[in-house]
């Protein structure tokens, strides 16, 4: 066991964007009544943010200190997710945009930034658990996670369900420019040279293109009873 041990386990769930991670997250997160972290979210933040104030994105500096002094709320809402406040406004849905994902993508490859989201990510770790949701939660952030999921689907399914998303909110969108942002932020996500996208050595690796949200649920719970981690 290692110093943090005692305040719970941790169950790290990284890959592509639209894998359905964040949802995934957030249901064992609420099943197991576990603390979450939203990772993408801080760099979501960190783009926003510097958008907002005007901060130079060829500045890998000032964004670092943007990302370390962040003033972000996460509030827990009825409905399972959280309200994300930044600078005290509600910036829930304006974070989401494909633009600032890919901004935050930018941002991502920054080792300055990254740096600064550190320790932040680290202090969700608390009792009685953590489901951590991202890309390096089980390579860099948590490498002593007692469970690390790597979850993909291919680029077309990830592309349809973020259609269907955004057609549902009554938001006007086309595939093939989504499927083309997809894969623009995989490559990017992949390729950086610091913390990229991939599944760490001991992960669980779960393709859920022909898999539904449950099925996923179920597999990832199976794993975390065989460890011991939770009791169904
Ligand atoms: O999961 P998301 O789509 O909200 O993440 C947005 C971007 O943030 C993603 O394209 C890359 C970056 N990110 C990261 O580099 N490391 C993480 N742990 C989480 C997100």
């Amino acid at each position: 066991m290692n110093d943090l041990g005692s305040i719970g386990p941790v169950i790290t769930i990284d890959g592509p964007g639209g894998s359905g991670k964040g949802t995934i997250a957030q249901m064992l997160a609420s099943t197991l009544g576990w603390n979450l972290l939203d990772s993408g979210a801080l760099y979501r933040l960190t783009a926003l943010a510097a958008r907002n104030h005007g901060v130079d994105m060829e500045n890998p500096q000032a964004l670092g200190v943007l990302a370390q002094h962040l003033d972000v709320q996460f509030l827990a809402q009825d409905s399972g997710t959280a309200q994300v406040v930044l600078e005290g406004e509600d910036v829930t849905n304006d974070i989401r945009t494909e633009e600032i994902g890919l901004m935050a993508s930018r941002v991502a490859t920054l080792p300055a930034v990254r740096d600064g989201l550190f320790q932040r990510q680290q202090s969700f770790k608390d009792y009685p658990g953590l489901v951590a949701d991202g890309r390096d939660m089980g390579t860099v952030v948590f490498p002593e996670a007692e469970l690390k999921v790597y979850l993909t689907a291919s680029a077309e399914e990830r592309a349809q369900r973020r259609y269907k998303q955004l057609q549902a909110k009554g938001m006007n969108a086309k595939l093939p420019e989504l499927l083309d942002a997809i894969e623009a932020r995989d490559w990017q996500d992949m390729n950086r040279a610091i913390a990229p996208l991939r599944p760490a050595d001991d992960a669980l690796e779960i393709d859920s293109t022909a898999m539904s949200i449950d099925d996923v649920f179920n597999t990832i719970m199976n794993a975390a009873e065989k460890r011991h981690l939770v009791k169904r």
